[in-house]
């Protein structure tokens, strides 16, 4: 039911001896960049609002050295799944074909092409504690490590806004998925016991501590796996944009729930409620941040549970699963330990977040797994996370 977190410094170990098994030497370069659970301010990063994320201490790590022989391409293998791929390094990196894994990491290395930065051939292999299409950017993580390790391979460092942009434009153009800007931010600038309070139009960033040992941050994976390059997504993306239109303002980041209110008429309903959801949740999510850095744990569990009916009413991200496993939650409540709870992602799918008692986390997890099951017939994944560092070289 729950599954062991390895610590990075195991995974990196691994690495490399997996490494060394495959290419029958020794990795010269390793690099490793976290997933991330969101907080809270769901679907707000591309309305230039506000998001509050943590790195977790689940981690994408890739080892590489030179080809031994005259190889000129780029050579990665999965360990995770065991598939290997190759891509040339000609200008521009070749896309592979659609829903490819190599894309993010294509997408990377053209990302410093551009910037004039050549990496020249490599041998890779990664291995991943992320899950795969759970909700906690498992593509970023891939994405971003991919750029540590050009980093350390060229010794050309980008700053890590540029280079949580390069990563975002990989996933545009190499992924095919229209993604706001949070969840590359996270891998790249995470900070061990912090969350990060990112204004997404500023891009200015606050670093809230979280380190009271009588709270977790508890994930549960629903293992209803989440598909945002199918549309819905994108779907989303764009009525926002037609909300801030009618409503004459830059983006929805502009807008408040006074405005909406006087342009309903002028809206189609289901664009109404699209906007009514995001504005609500650009001015939940500095309100939660204030309130978990006070400590004031009612607010932030009210604030988060809102957070949830929105993205489940007006938004439509949610399912069945995920408001299966947040009402649980809900329900075990606060006599039982549980703060707050909510689908945490894109959605469709995926993972939730709760704040929980730590004195409690061990009964909170049992009880949710056995409900959940009774419910879904589904068995779920459920661990626990610190907030966890962003990328760094091994
Ligand atoms: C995905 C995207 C992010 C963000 C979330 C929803 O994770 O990659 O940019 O939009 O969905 O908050």
């Amino acid at each position: 039911m729950s599954d062991q977190t390895i610590s990075l410094q195991q995974l990196g170990d691994e690495t490399a001896k997996q490494f060394q098994l495959r290419y029958g030497r020794a990795p010269r370069w390793i690099a490793a960049a976290p997933g991330r659970v969101n907080i809270i301010g769901e679907h707000t990063d591309y309305n230039d609002g506000f998001v509050f994320p943590m790195a977790i201490e689940r981690y994408t790590v890739i080892a590489a050295d030179r080809p031994a022989g005259a190889s000129q391409q780029i050579t990665w293998h999965c360990a995770r799944t065991n598939q290997s791929a190759s891509f040339p390094l000609s200008k521009p990196v070749p896309k592979g074909e659609p829903k490819h894994w190599t894309n993010y990491i294509r997408g990377v290395f053209a990302g410093f092409q551009q910037r004039g930065v050549d990496t020249g051939p490599l041998d890779a292999l990664m291995l991943s504690t992320v899950p795969l299409g759970g909700g906690l950017s498992s593509s970023a993580a891939l994405e971003v490590a991919t750029a540590t390790l050009i980093e350390t391979v060229t010794g050309h460092k980008l700053d890590p806004v540029e280079k949580a942009l390069l990563c975002q434009k990989a996933e545009h153009d190499y992924a095919g998925m229209p993604c706001g800007i949070m969840d590359q931010f996270i891998s790249a600038l995470g900070r061990k016991d912090h969350l990060l309070l990112l204004d997404c139009r500023s891009r200015k960033t606050e670093l809230v501590p979280m380190n009271d040992p009588a709270v977790e941050v508890l994930i549960v994976n629903t293992n209803v796996k989440h598909e945002l390059t199918g549309g819905g997504y994108a779907q989303r993306r764009k009525q926002c944009e037609e909300a801030a239109r009618i409503l004459g303002v830059p983006s929805l980041r502009d807008a408040d729930a006074a405005m909406l209110e006087n342009a309903r008429a002028k809206m189609d309903a289901t664009v109404f409620r699209r906007a009514r959801h995001v504005i609500g949740e650009i001015e939940r999510t500095p309100a939660a941040a204030r309130a978990i850095q006070t400590g004031d744990w009612p607010t932030a569990g009210r604030l988060m549970y809102a957070s949830h009916a929105a993205l489940r009413d007006d938004y439509e991200v949610s399912c069945a699963e995920l408001d299966a496993a947040v009402e649980i939650a809900q329900e075990i409540g606060d006599a039982g330990g549980v703060i707050g709870s909510r689908m945490t992602g894109g959605g469709f799918g995926g993972c939730t977040v709760s704040l929980v008692k730590t004195a409690s986390v061990a009964d909170i997890s049992r009880k949710i797994g056995e409900a959940y099951r009774k419910r879904t017939g589904i068995e779920a994944t459920l661990f626990v996370s610190r907030p966890g560092a962003g990328a760094t070289i091994l």
